[in-house]
C-alpha cells in the first residue's frame, strides 16, 4: 500500500479533505471529515483516558493558544526554532538546506573537466567536494547560502501592528504548561512524581511540508510534561533517567494496544547534533510509514531548562519544596510529545488490508475497535419492505445511545457490508425478512437478527433484546469467539 491509496480512501470515505480544496487547497493543511473526526477524537480521547483518567500521578489542562510573547523568548523558540533554508536565484524557490543534501543530484564536476555525473545523497562530490549548488526544480538557478528561517508564524496582538504587540501561534502546547507550573502544584496539592497532560493545536510554518498529514503547518499535539525531582534515584538510577525509561515503554506498548505491529515500531535515539536546544537525551518512537521509517512521537528528556528560563524571564519562582530534604527544588522533565495527525496516519496505515473474498477485492481497515469511527452498522436486507426499515432505524436509535452507530440502505447488502469493511466498522447488524415476519400471510416475525464481525466475516443470529448486552461485551473487550459459542452461525455474506 501507498500514500496514494490511503489519500484516496480518506477523502473518497470521509476521513480527510484538503483545506480549502475548492480554492485549489492551502499547503499542507487538511481538514477532518465526518470519519476522520471520530478516529481523531477517539485517538484523543485513548490517550487522555489512559495517561490521565487512569493515573494517580497525573492531570490535564487546557491553555490558550496565545501566549505572551516572552514565553517564547524564554523558551528559546525566537532564537532556536529555526531551519536552516536556501533560496533559488531563478525560480525563487525555498529548500530547507538539510533536506536538499538528501537526495542523489546531478553534478557538472569542475575537477573533472565538467563532465556530469550524478552524486548520491547526503554526500560532496568526492572529485571537487562541492555540494549540490543547482535548484533540485527549475534546474538551473544557483542556491543561496543557508540562512536560519524561524519556524513560528507571527500574528499580532490587539488592533495595532507594531513590534510592541508581535506575538506567535504556540508552535508547541508544552509551554503553555510550564507557565502554568505553579497554578497546577498549588490548586491540586501534587507531589513529585507528577505529570501534566495536555492536546491543543500547534503551528509550524514549515519550508517543505508533505507526505499527507505526516508534516503539517496547522497539527494537533498530545504532549505531557513528567515532573521530577533530580535529587531522586529510582532503581538505582537519577530519577529523570528512570522516568524517560519508563515512557518510552509506556508509550511504546500504547500504539501496540491499539493495534500497531510491532514489527512497525522502532526506537531511534537522537544524535548529540540533533537534539534540540532543551533536550538532555531524546529519543524517537518510528513508524514504518508509506514513505519510510519516520518519526511517530519525540520523548524528550528536557532536563529543568524550561522552569528555569521562565523563572528567569518571569522573575517568579518556579521550584518544588522537598520537603524530606528541607530544600527547594527546580524539578526535571520528562516530555512525550505524540502527533495526533500522525498516530491518526500510523493507525490508518497498519490497519489497512486489501484481500481477496470470492474472486472480489476486499478493501479492509483492520481497526481496534475502541478507534473505529463508527461501531455498528444496521443494515436493511431489503429496503423495499417498510417493516424491515422500520425496525432496523430502531434499533439504530437504540444502539446509538450507547455507540456511534449508523444506518445505510442505499445499496445491496453485500456492497454494504464491504463499504463498512473499508471504513473499519467492526459490526454490522443486519435485519431481514425473518426477523419481522410477513403479516399478510400471518407469519410471525422471531425479532433475531444477524450480527457479522468484520475481520473473520463471521455471522450469528441473535434476538434483538439481547444486542446491547452483546455490544456491550464485544465492545468491552470480550472476544468475538467468546460471544459466537453462544448463538447459531449463519452463512456468509
Ligand atoms: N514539545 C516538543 C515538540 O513540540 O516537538
Amino acid at each position: 500500500m501507498n500514500m496514494d491509496t490511503l489519500v484516496s480512501l480518506c477523502k473518497r470515505r470521509g476521513f480527510v479533505f484538503q483545506s480549502s480544496e475548492i480554492y485549489g487547497g492551502t499547503g499542507s493543511c487538511w481538514d477532518y471529515g465526518p470519519l476522520g473526526v471520530e478516529l481523531k477524537n477517539n485517538i484523543k480521547r485513548l490517550w487522555w483516558r489512559d495517561h490521565v483518567q487512569l493515573r494517580a500521578d497525573m492531570v490535564g489542562l487546557d491553555a490558550s493558544i496565545l501566549m505572551h510573547s516572552a514565553v517564547w523568548k524564554a523558551s528559546g523558540h525566537v532564537d532556536h526554532f529555526t531551519d536552516p533554508m536556501v533560496d533559488c536565484r531563478a525560480c525563487q524557490r525555498r529548500f530547507r538546506a538539510d533536506k536538499l543534501d538528501e537526495a542523489p543530484w546531478i553534478h557538472s564536476c569542475p575537477a573533472k573537466k565538467d563532465t556530469k555525473f550524478e552524486v548520491p545523497g547526503g554526500e560532496p562530490c568526492v572529485h571537487c567536494g562541492n555540494r549540490r549548488t543547482l535548484c533540485p526544480e527549475c534546474g538551473k538557478g544557483q542556491l543561496t547560502e543557508p540562512r536560519q528561517f524561524n519556524l513560528m508564524f507571527k500574528t499580532f496582538m490587539g488592533p495595532v501592528e507594531e513590534d510592541a504587540a508581535v506575538t506567535y501561534l504556540r508552535p508547541e502546547t508544552a509551554q503553555g504548561i510550564f507557565v502554568n507550573f505553579e497554578n497546577v502544584l498549588q490548586s491540586m496539592r501534587l507531589k513529585l512524581p507528577f505529570g501534566i497532560a495536555q492536546i491543543g493545536k500547534a503551528f509550524r510554518n514549515e519550508i517543505t511540508p508533505g507526505n499527507f498529514i505526516f508534516r503539517v503547518r496547522e497539527l494537533e499535539q498530545m504532549e505531557i510534561e513528567y515532573f521530577v525531582n533530580p535529587l531522586d534515584t529510582v532503581a538505582g538510577r537519577p530519577a529523570d533517567e528512570y522516568w524517560h525509561e519508563q515512557w518510552i515503554e509506556e508509550r511504546r506498548a500504547w500504539y501496540r494496544r491499539y493495534g500497531i505491529a510491532a514489527g512497525n515500531l522502532r526506537l531511534r535515539e537522537h544524535g548529540k547534533d540533533e537534539l534540540s536546544h532543551y533536550s538532555k537525551r531524546t529519543v524517537d518512537i518510528e513508524y514504518r510509514f508509506p514513505m519510510g521509517w519516520s518519526e511517530l512521537e519525540g520523548i524528550a528528556n528536557r532536563t529543568d531548562f524550561d522552569l528555569k528560563q521562565h523563572a528567569k524571564f518571569s522573575g517568579k519562582s518556579l521550584t518544588y519544596f522537598d520537603e524530606e530534604r528541607r530544600t527547594h527544588v527546580v524539578p526535571y522533565v520528562i516530555e512525550p510529545s505524540a502527533g495526533v495527525d500522525r498516530s491518526f496516519l500510523a493507525f490508518l496505515a497498519d490497519a489497512y488490508r486489501e484481500e481477496e473474498v470470492r474472486g472480489e477485492k476486499r478493501v479492509l481497515l483492520r481497526l481496534h475497535p475502541e478507534l473505529a469511527p463508527v461501531k455498528i452498522a444496521v443494515l436493511p436486507l431489503l429496503k423495499k419492505r417498510d417493516e424491515i426499515v422500520a425496525r432496523a432505524k430502531e434499533i439504530r436509535t437504540e444502539l446509538a445511545r450507547r455507540w456511534v452507530t449508523v444506518y445505510d440502505d442505499t445499496a445491496a447488502i453485500g456492497r454494504l457490508y464491504r463499504r463498512q469493511d473499508e471504513v473499519g466498522t467492526p459490526f454490522c447488524v443486519t435485519v431481514d425478512v425473518q426477523t419481522v415476519g410477513d403479516p399478510e400471510k400471518g407469519e410471525p416475525g422471531d425479532d433475531r437478527v444477524t450480527i457479522r464481525e468484520r475481520d473473520s466475516m463471521e455471522q450469528i443470529r441473535v434476538p434483538v433484546a439481547e444486542l446491547v448486552r452483546i455490544f456491550q461485551e464485544l465492545l468491552g473487550g470480550q472476544p468475538w469467539s467468546s460471544v459466537v459459542q453462544r448463538y447459531p452461525a449463519q452463512d456468509r455474506a
